[in-house]
Formats: structure tokens, sequence, C-alpha cells
């Protein structure tokens, strides 16, 4: 990013007008300054600082133990990366729910001390109050809605959600809520694709699916997932582009190896 511009190539608006033109969003998530200059470089249209640091990075069961101060650690290091992704933080739990003063203050955090682009919030009519006083202080806000795994506590699993009639009439009524308050787009979470689909075709701004089906305007996945580092992590919806596991076993035990037999450094690999 050059120092006359700040603002990066994807913003809120080509976002949308991606939607009308039918071009398809790539997001993927990122915690680090390493991870984030690659996905940036290869073409990543949305950096997600996800608050799934808690289990691929920190190793917490659910998402619900992170912090502010965790997120915002792992979103400086991000944006210091990126050049042309736009890069969305998620709020951790905790930091939004209850309160609307709350939350402007931590979306204000956020934004004042990562330079992060945009904040994701969990849920819908619920949290509305708190998503309309963040945009109101001109904060661009993305929504997320079915399995929000902040509310694992509630659900109890992790299965598909809004199969139900009631629930997905609900996530309709949530995503159109979001939608008319000024939401730039919504990550729709593990709900049935023909949902995904309708809500699509429903609402103005972009909808971006993890285990949502192709019907969505655009596609997230977690990247240690995605790269197979995370073995033990196997949804039906999960496409594995690589098997770094393996790779990287094999790279620590070579090295390993060669440190216990003396085989490495080598000559050349000495002053
Ligand atoms: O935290 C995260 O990585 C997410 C994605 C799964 C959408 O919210």
């Amino acid at each position: 990013m050059s120092v006359e511009s700040t603002v990066r190539a994807v913003t809120t608006y080509r976002l949308t007008e991606m939607k009308q033109r039918g071009e398809k969003i790539a997001m993927l998530t990122s915690y680090d300054y390493s991870m984030a200059r690659i996905v940036d470089a290869a073409g990543v249209d949305v950096i997600l600082v996800g608050d799934s640091a808690a289990n691929v990075m920190a190793g917490y069961e659910t998402t619900v133990p992170i912090t502010l101060d965790m997120m915002i650690y792992h979103a400086r290091s991000v944006v210091r990366a990126v050049e042309r992704a736009l890069v969305v933080v998620d709020l951790p739990f905790g930091t939004y729910q209850g309160n609307s003063k709350v939350a402007l203050d931590s979306a204000v955090r956020i934004m004042k001390e990562t330079e992060a682009d945009a904040v994701k919030m969990e849920g819908g009519e619920e949290i509305l109050e708190s998503v309309q006083r963040i945009l109101s202080a001109g904060i661009p806000v993305m929504g997320h809605l079915g399995l929000t795994p902040q509310s694992i506590h509630k659900f109890g699993t992790y299965a598909v959600r809004a199969r139900e009639e009631a629930e997905a009439a609900k996530l309709v009524r949530d995503a159109r809520l979001l939608s008319e308050a000024g939401c730039f787009g919504i990550v729709l979470e593990k709900i049935p694709a023909s949902l995904a689909a309708q809500v699509t075709r429903e609402i103005p701004v972009p909808t971006i699916g993890i285990g949502a089906g192709g019907g969505c305007d655009g596609q997230v996945l977690v990247i240690h997932d995605m790269l197979g580092i995370n073995k033990g992590f196997s949804p039906r919806f999960l496409r594995r582009y690589a098997d770094l596991h393996a790779v990287m076993t094999d790279a620590v035990t070579r090295y390993v190896g060669d440190v216990k037999t003396g085989g490495f450094p080598g000559e050349q690999e000495q002053y």
C-alpha cells in the first residue's frame, strides 16, 4: 500500500459491485503477518481475522475464551501484511452482546488499534442495537448467521442450523434486518444450501458461505483447515487444498534427524 493510498483495493462498496456482477468473493482467515502476506498476494478478496484464532492459534476448545486484546494483537499483525484485501476482524464473545455502548467501544478499539477495515458480529435481531450503534459511528459491520460458534454453549452442538422451518424463517428475517441496518455482508455458516441461496437472492448485500453451499456470493474457510494443518477436523463442507500436516511433520522430522546426527549444519551453512 502506498503512502498516498491508505484505502485497500477491495472495499465494502466493491464487494457489493461484485455481487451485482455475479463475481464470486473469496474470503479466508489469517491471524499472523507471514500467512496474511501469502493470502493477500494470492488474490483473496477478504481476510477475516476470525475468533477461530482461539482454536487454531491458542488451542482453546471453543471461541468463547478469546479476548479483545488477543484479537487486536492478531489483527495488527495481519493488517501490517495486507495491501489489497479487505480486512475484517471478529468482535469476540462478550464484547458486544449486552450493551450497545460497550459494543461501540469494542469496535472503536479494533478500528483505532489495528487499522482494519471492518468488524464482524454473530447474531441477528438480538444484537441489532449494537450493530446499528457501531454502523452509526461509520464502522462497517459484517453479520454472521446460522451456526454462530460463540453461542456453542446454548446450541450444545456444531450440527447444521436452521433445518427447521421456524429457525429458517428467523434466519431470513435476521438477514433482512442486518442488510437493512447497513451491514455490508453476511457470513452464513452451516445451513442448508437452499436456505442460503434464498437469503442470497433476497438481500442486496453479499452472502459469504461456510458449509452453506454454492449459492452464496462468496466462500470462506479457516486457513488452517483448508491447508490441512488441522488434521482432526473433517466436516463435510471442508475441501483440503494441501496436506501441510504431512509436509511440516516430514520437514521437522528430517531436521531433528539431521541435528542429532550432526548432518546439519553442513560446511556451506556456517561462517
Ligand atoms: O472465526 C472464524 O474463523 C469465522 C469463520 C468460520 C467464518 O467466523
